[in-house]
């Protein structure tokens, strides 16, 4: 039976989710309030537009369309600012070796990711050529928790969806595999990804007997 794997971005393969946060943080402050650490949970996984929605929520500040899409394209531009300077020492401990060990075993990859930015992040770190298929922000319609992005990753993959292990570090996202009858691995604290089929901290504690285990 052949398998599939679908790896998240941010969180993910990287700690991008700091990036964000700056660049949400210097709008807040800007427009008059305080963005904090916390608040920041709320926005992984969840798409640009509607991050900022919830940012203008949290600030109670109405937008008119024009300054909201301008407030979108400063927000992106700042956080490009940060991508800009990225390279491979920003990719998450194991990434690599997890990467390499299901390429060693000639297990089709792809990246399911909410981010409009995520090839380019990709690229900066190295890690573009593990996958098949990349499936972003900029292919979809609904999302996560809509399972759209992983079955879109599954099609390109041509790998039955119930034979998908995805691994995600958002609560929506974990719904989102689930709700694909994927496999979900939750990678962070387990406490939160409670809907997860498995847990780890990080990819430093998947061995390579657990990943076979999938693979069987
Ligand atoms: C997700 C992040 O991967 O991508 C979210 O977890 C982010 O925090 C979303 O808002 C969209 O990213 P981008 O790069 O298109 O602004
Ligand atoms: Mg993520």
């Amino acid at each position: 039976m052949k398998k599939g794997f679908i790896f998240d971005l941010d969180g993910v393969i990287v700690d991008t989710a700091k990036y964000h946060y700056l660049a949400w943080k210097k709008l807040a402050n800007e427009l008059g309030f305080e963005f904090t650490l916390e608040q920041n949970e709320l926005f992984k996984g969840v798409s640009r537009k509607r991050c900022l929605e919830i940012l203008l929520e949290i600030g109670n500040i109405q937008a008119s369309q024009e300054q909201f899409d301008r407030w979108m394209i400063e927000k992106n531009e700042d956080y490009l600012e940060y991508i800009a300077k990225m390279d491979a020492s920003e990719i998450l401990p194991d990434v690599p070796r997890v990467l390499e060990f299901l390429k060693n075993k000639k297990v089709p990859i792809a990246l399911g990711s909410a981010s409009k930015n995520a090839k380019p992040i990709l690229e900066k770190v190295g890690l573009l050529p593990y996958f098949e298929s990349i499936v972003d922000g900029n292919n979809v319609t609904k999302a996560k928790p809509d399972p759209e992005v992983f079955l879109i990753a599954a099609t390109n993959l041509q790998v039955a969806p119930q034979d998908c292990v995805v691994f995600e570090d958002a609560v929506a996202g974990i719904q989102a595999a689930n709700n694909a009858q994927m496999t979900s691995i939750g990678i962070g604290d387990a406490n939160t990804l409670t809907e997860a089929n498995y847990n780890f901290n990080d990819f430093t504690e998947m061995t390579d007997d657990f990943l076979n285990g999938l693979l069987a």
